[in-house]
């Protein structure tokens, strides 16, 4: 979860227990993701990863990240938000490729892909396309006899199939998404001959036991949860918004028009109750494909803008978001002064960027424009948890939360097969009480 929400306490919890946590990179400068690796590298020993997400607006930035995760063995990470594959990714699963002594490909860097469409999971599982595995070689980045082996490899051995979840999400629902992902994996196995199996995780609406049973059923390797994650107490956001989220039911979402890729019309999954984001957001929106420049929206809404949007005049949050750009990436800058109507997107997206900032701080003057990224499992936890010790923000570790899940999704499993067998279960036996960690450590010592 971006913007270090997944927190490196959350990945070193959920690592020490067993677990596999990923430190949400995106949205955060690469000092602040530096200072992560070396926590993590410092504190006691556990497995966990770092995310990648594709950055198409800011390539320069995803070329950093990966030289920083190269730079500090950082060998593992989650690789999101991608249509295309990059040469970055290519750069870093190929790096120090090698075959052993017992004549074996050796791969010391692990890709997990996060996809909801097929030709994403296609380029995940197939080897790196030969024009990255060229332009490696002549960047003198890979050794000929390196490429060879890379073409022998899928960019990542694992692919989690994530359904309508909380932030960017296509909305798929995961019960379609996930038998053709690995449908796809079966056949991709066949045709490559790999000699490490690939599988195939999910994630996305998973948060109660019942959702993470029918998800291990259908033949998940491995669950995949973000919303519920948030709502714990080890995750890097404020305690307000964690207050919000145990209140959240399932239809308290909604889509609303997202910071990157603001002008494309990209939307992303939102926490709607208590707050005004979604509305705003997509008022922001609705402007920008009307007008074609500030100055062009009629007065009365211009004032409602710079009075409880941006609560400052348009040309005071322009001046401070031409000074963030100049030094980011000027060509923004230089072409907002050309053309009125990317000015104007460029303070619509610093407000945008903002609202997903001041939650993090627990700004409660700017309560309802808290852009809080979450998907309907919350809900779904919520109403599982509802009467319990669960139900207290304060009671939710990941540790706990993600232990309940499994063992009470092997529990389930159990019963379905008795079902199987035609032996009649209580709804009463089927319901899957919260547990303390305690109680749950008989299964998980
Ligand atoms: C607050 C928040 C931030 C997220 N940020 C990222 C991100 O930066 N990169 C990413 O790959 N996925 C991100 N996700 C998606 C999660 O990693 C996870 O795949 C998803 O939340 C699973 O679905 P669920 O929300 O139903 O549990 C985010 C999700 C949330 C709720």
């Amino acid at each position: 979860m971006a913007n270090g929400i997944s927190s490196t306490q959350l990945a070193e919890a959920l690592g020490l227990a067993g677990m596999l946590g990923f430190y949400g990179a995106a949205g955060q400068p690469l000092e602040e993701v530096e200072k992560a690796i070396d926590r993590v590298q410092s504190g006691p020993a556990f497995s966990c990863g770092f995310n990648l997400i594709n950055s198409p607006s800011e390539p320069a930035l995803e070329t950093a990240l990966v030289d920083l995760y190269l730079r500090r063995g950082v060998r593992l990470i989650e690789a999101s938000a991608y249509i295309n594959l990059t040469l970055p990714l290519i750069r870093f699963r190929t790096a120090g490729i090698r075959r052993n002594a017992a004549g074996e490909i050796e791969v010391p860097n692990r890709v997990i892909g996060k996809v909801s469409r097929t030709e994403v999971a296609t380029r995940f599982f197939s080897p790196p396309e030969d024009k990255f595995l060229k332009e490696l070689v002549s960047r003198g980045e890979l050794t000929p006899d390196q490429a060879g082996l890379a073409s022998k490899i899928p960019v990542a051995e694992d692919v989690t199939a994530e359904g309508d979840s909380g932030g960017h999400t296509d909305n798929r629902p995961l019960v379609n998404l996930l038998p053709t992902i690995i449908a796809l994996r079966d056949r991709l196995q066949e045709r490559h001959s790999y000699s490490a199996g690939l599988r195939v995780g999910a994630g996305g609406g998973i948060a109660t036991p019942e959702a993470a049973a029918a998800a291990f059923m259908m033949g998940a390797a491995y669950i995949v949860t973000g919303s519920v994650n948030q709502a714990c107490v080890e995750a890097g956001t404020s305690g307000i918004v964690k207050k919000l989220l145990a209140a959240a039911e399932q239809a308290d979402v909604a889509m609303a028009a997202a910071a990157d890729m603001f002008e494309m019309g990209v939307k992303v999954q939102i926490l709607k109750r208590g707050t005004m984001f979604a509305m705003r957001a997509n008022k922001l929106y609705e402007y920008y494909r009307a007008y074609n420049s500030f100055g062009e929206i009629p007065a009365e809404m211009r004032a409602v803008l710079e009075r409880d949007y941006f609560r400052a005049p348009f040309e005071e949050i322009w001046g401070g978001t031409r000074e963030f750009f100049l030094r980011r990436d000027p060509a923004q800058a230089e072409r907002a002064d050309r053309d009125p109507r990317h000015k104007m997107a460029l303070v619509f997206r610093w407000y945008l960027s903002q609202s997903s900032r001041w939650p993090l701080a627990g700004d409660e003057s700017r309560k309802l424009d808290y852009q809080v990224w979450c998907g309907p499992s919350m809900g779904a936890f919520n109403e599982w948890a509802k009467g319990s010790f669960l139900e207290q923000p304060e009671a939710r570790d990941a540790v706990t939360v993600a232990h309940n899940l499994l063992a009470g999704a092997a529990a389930l499993t159990r019963l379905h097969a008795l079902r199987c067998q035609g032996i009649a279960v209580a709804p009463r036996l089927a319901r899957q009480e919260p547990q303390t960690r305690e109680q749950l450590s008989r299964f998980f010592a």
